[in-house]
């Protein structure tokens, strides 16, 4: 007989089972990631049939990056299904120019915020390849009742009491973790669920695939540069050359590193100092998922989730995946790249 699998709901409240006095709010926060990523998960699948959720809207995001038609749709769904719940006080999204407060008198007991990025690698919508939702989960600094703060959103990835991310790739997967762990579902449509297929998630600790947009190679530090020419160098020992993969949704390189072992890196460059990816709902949750399942996460010189925020849109270098292979990259950083000290907590 085919055995039955267990369910993302069954899984949390299993894993709840282990805090007698957790009363099951992150429960039902996850609940409405949950619930939200099966609607934008039915509109993506439907993106090549529908011509009306294709392409871009003609405007612009708070960064000066074109906003799809998708981008907006899935920030709209996850926020209405985190204020339904009434579990968080407000939200920060990549699509938002400041963060979001929900009602004070419908969240007079809630104690979480959210910062989300809704739909990642949004650019891949059009040309059916995977993309992604990134999300981050904090206790809030302020009072209880009171209306949210940018405080209660700058807080360092360190303070993070989950993060975790879907990838809407062959097949849809939440991959979440609260601090054990790492855990990943893959979507049943036959049943509208998601089942636990991947727990505990490891990461090799080191691996043969890099991923970087290699195009942007001129613009580069030295460091990146000189490790780069090191991925492609012939090495028995470290199974050298390795393998160029990059998608351009960082959900989806960031998966396939976590399972096969690799290094992802989005570095700082000449026209964009401070990199590409925000700290706060790109690289945070990402960088407490990959030291969960075993990983590393490091702005070249030291830990992204030690960085202290200053603004909710920060953008921040970024190198993550095999502890072995970030490790070596940090190495050429250090030797070949100057470095100027983000704040560090
Ligand atoms: P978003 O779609 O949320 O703006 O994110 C796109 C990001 C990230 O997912 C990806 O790795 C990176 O941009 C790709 O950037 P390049 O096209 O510069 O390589
Ligand atoms: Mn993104
Ligand atoms: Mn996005």
């Amino acid at each position: 007989m085919e055995q039955r699998m267990m369910t993302l709901g069954e899984y949390i409240v299993k894993q709840q089972a282990h805090y007698p006095e957790a009363k099951g709010e992150l429960t039902s926060l996850l609940s409405s990631i949950r619930l939200a990523a099966k609607v934008v998960n039915r509109e993506i699948n439907k993106a090549g049939l529908v011509a009306d959720i294709q392409g871009g809207v003609g405007s612009t995001n708070v960064q000066g990056e074109d906003q799809q038609k998708l981008d907006l749709y899935a920030n709209e769904q996850f926020k209405a299904a985190l204020e339904a719940r009434r579990e968080v006080c407000g939200i920060a999204s990549e699509e938002e120019p400041d963060f979001v407060s929900f009602n004070p008198e419908h969240t007079s007991n809630s104690k979480y915020v959210v910062l989300m990025d809704p739909l990642d690698g949004s650019s891949n919508i059009d040309v059916n390849v995977s993309v992604g939702t990134i999300f981050s989960i904090y206790r809030r600094v302020s009072p209880v009742g009171t209306p949210v703060t940018l405080d209660d959103f700058l807080q360092p990835g360190r303070k993070q009491v989950a993060a975790g991310y879907i990838v809407y790739g062959s097949s849809t997967m939440l991959v979440y973790t609260t601090g054990q762990g790492v855990h990943g579902f893959t979507y049943d449509p036959s049943i509208g669920c998601f089942c636990l297929s991947h727990e505990n998630m490891r990461t090799p600790e080191t691996g043969t695939l890099y991923s970087i947009n290699e195009g942007n190679y001129i613009k580069f530090p030295d460091g990146v540069k000189k490790y780069i020419k090191y991925c492609q160098e012939r090495d028995d020992a470290t199974q050298r050359p390795y393998s160029a993969r990059y998608i351009g949704s960082l959900v989806s390189d960031f998966h396939r590193n976590l399972l096969k072992g690799g290094i992802y890196i989005y570095p700082s460059t000449a026209s964009a100092p401070q990199g590409k990816l925000r700290l706060l709902y790109e690289c945070n949750p990402i960088a407490m998922l990959a030291e969960q399942a075993g990983g590393k996460a490091s702005d070249g010189f030291g830990r992204i989730l030690d960085i202290e925020p200053t603004e909710l849109h920060q953008r921040v270098p970024f190198f993550v995946g095999s502890s072995a292979m970030v490790e070596t990259a940090e190495s050429f950083m250090r030797d070949y790249s100057s470095h100027e000290d983000p704040a560090r907590g």
